[in-house]
């Protein structure tokens, strides 16, 4: 069963072209405003686990700060030629609150 968690306050969430690190009941979260949308991604990078939430936007990519893997915002899925994912969590807007959907 899936539940809704807030991640941050919305006066804490990021500017357009922005990504932060959140964390939510203990899930760490790499948080992007691609152009006013929020997208929520699992922080951890498979690579080698840099945090992507302490990397950078790239059109619609968050890009590792460790090695520069990009994954899309919307998708998860590693930008080639990497072979790889990461999970993408669901993002609404509650009053004052930014929540994630967790499983
Ligand atoms: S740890 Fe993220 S690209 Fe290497």
């Amino acid at each position: 069963m899936t539940q809704w968690v807030k991640l941050c306050g919305t006066h804490q969430a990021p500017k357009p072209g922005e990504v932060i690190e959140a964390e939510a009941n203990g899930v760490a979260i790499c948080l992007a405003n691609v152009n006013g949308h929020f997208s929520a991604l699992d922080n951890l990078c498979p690579h080698r686990g840099g945090p992507l939430g302490g990397g950078w936007l790239e059109d619609d990519n968050v890009v590792c700060p460790w090695h520069s893997w990009a994954f899309n915002t919307a998708t998860g899925i590693a930008r080639p030629p990497e072979k790889s994912k990461v999970t993408v969590f669901s993002v609404k807007i509650e009053g004052d609150d930014l929540l994630v959907q967790l499983p």
